[in-house]
């Protein structure tokens, strides 16, 4: 989710077109101006037949412009005026008649007019398509969406899914907090373009028999937030999750995974082709010796108190050092966590030398699982940096900024 500071300061004219997904574009409306942006909607004809602009001028607090002769316009140019305070046009919906206009520069209504008279260089155009199946994958549709992607515009979507005509398949819009992520990581300065970037995060659960494990209080966010953080800086980013409840964030390639062994497994292959390896999971130290295959049942056999079975444990692998370890060429630029309960510096800088990597980030384990905000100490050979206290995805972008900063020579 983004904070009510991500779009701070960001003048957006959100621009709706005719379309049934008009409907989102009153939750996307909210959603914008709580992250801190100013909204100015510009509607067709067409999207007023699905929403008035009474209801967007309420959510946005300003009036709506609907037609090129504005007379409010004291210079009667709308489509300039409009046009030269946005940061970004965002069209949610944009219908295939409008990516049509586009694609030929048309300019018969204000909102095609305006985003033709934009100044490219300055004011992003960003699209998210909402039609029929058929509609989408039509040839003509297809050659224009190419086309007006060709001329600079950014394509956001369309998903798959359910459509309102009862039909199943491409050409959905995307969902309003969707577009909100995609707008806000538009916004984030590509520091990491061109890079990949492999995150673990989340607990393992080491399962006792099939009812039962041992696991831990991590609850993964931070993890996500740093694979979230890597993707809107432009890296690509693969982030191999133990069993959390977390949704994906856009653009990253997810791997789940249950256990250390199996976090292990997935890691290593992939390791040597990621130019960064950050390792946020809070990988459980060891793991029962032998799972039962049916539920442990207390014996009640003799009558008396049940003793409880043996829990005999072996130590599972440790995935960070053992990428650290892969030699020079495969080996990726490597991160490790440290979530400590007490003196998180000096473990921390043990844990560097002892993994042998060249960042470790330290925390303080038990006021930070679970909550949406932490602090961080970054710790390598130099010495300690303490980030400013942040929530995670806050947090995430500066490590992502410190990466870019101290690893220039990772080139891929
Ligand atoms: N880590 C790992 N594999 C393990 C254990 C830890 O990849 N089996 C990684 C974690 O993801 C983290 C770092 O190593 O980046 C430190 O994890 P932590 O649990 O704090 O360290 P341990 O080596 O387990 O040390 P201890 O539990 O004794 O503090």
């Amino acid at each position: 989710m983004a904070s009510p500071t991500d779009l701070q300061g960001r003048h957006i004219v959100l621009g709706l077109t005719g379309g049934v997904a008009c409907y989102k574009a009153a939750e996307l409306t909210r959603l914008l101006v709580k992250a801190g942006a100013t909204v100015q909607v510009v509607m067709t004809d067409a999207a007023q037949q699905f929403i008035t602009a009474a209801t967007l001028q309420a959510l946005s607090g300003r009036a709506v412009f609907t037609s090129q002769w504005d007379t409010r316009e004291p210079n009667a140019m709308p489509h300039i005026n409009l046009s030269r305070q946005a940061d970004a046009i965002l069209v949610a919906p944009a219908s295939a008649d409008f990516i049509a206009q586009l694609a030929q520069g048309r300019a018969g209504e204000l909102l095609a007019l305006l985003c033709l008279a934009r100044p490219v260089q300055t004011c992003p155009l960003l699209l998210a398509p909402a039609m029929n199946r058929e509609m989408w994958s039509h040839p003509a549709t297809q050659r224009n969406v190419a086309q007006v992607a060709a001329d600079g515009a950014v394509v956001l979507g369309p998903a798959a899914g359910d459509q309102a005509c009862g039909e199943v398949g491409d050409g959905r819009m995307l969902e309003a907090a969707e577009l909100l992520d995609e707008l806000v990581a538009f916004f984030q300065p590509k520091l990491l373009a061109g890079r990949s970037v492999l995150v673990t995060a989340g607990p393992t659960f080491e399962a006792i028999d099939p009812v039962r494990g041992i696991t831990n209080h991590s609850s993964g966010k931070m993890g996500f937030a740093v694979a979230r953080a890597a993707a809107e800086a432009g890296a690509r980013v693969t982030l191999v999750a133990g069993p959390v409840h977390l949704p994906t964030p856009r653009g990253v390639r997810r791997i789940d995974v249950v256990s250390a062994q199996q976090m292990a497994d997935a890691v290593l292959p992939l390791a040597p082709e990621h130019g960064f390896f950050v390792a946020t999971a809070a990988v459980a130290d060891w793991r029962p010796v032998q799972v039962a295959d049916q539920k442990l049942k207390k014996d009640r056999s003799a009558g008396a108190p049940t003793s409880p079975p043996p829990l005999v444990l072996t130590e599972n692998p440790d995935i960070l050092a053992a990428v650290a370890r892969l030699p020079a060429g495969q080996r990726p630029w490597c991160v490790g966590f440290a979530a400590e309960s007490e003196h998180v510096v000096e473990n921390a800088r043990a844990k560097r030398l002892r993994k042998d990597v060249p960042l470790i980030v330290a925390n303080h384990g038990p006021s930070a699982f679970g909550s949406e905000h932490n602090t961080l100490v970054l710790v390598d050979a130099q010495g300690a940096t303490e980030l400013p206290r942040g929530d995670k995805l806050t947090l995430a972008r500066a490590l992502v900024a410190e990466l870019a900063r101290r690893a220039p020579e990772v080139q891929r």
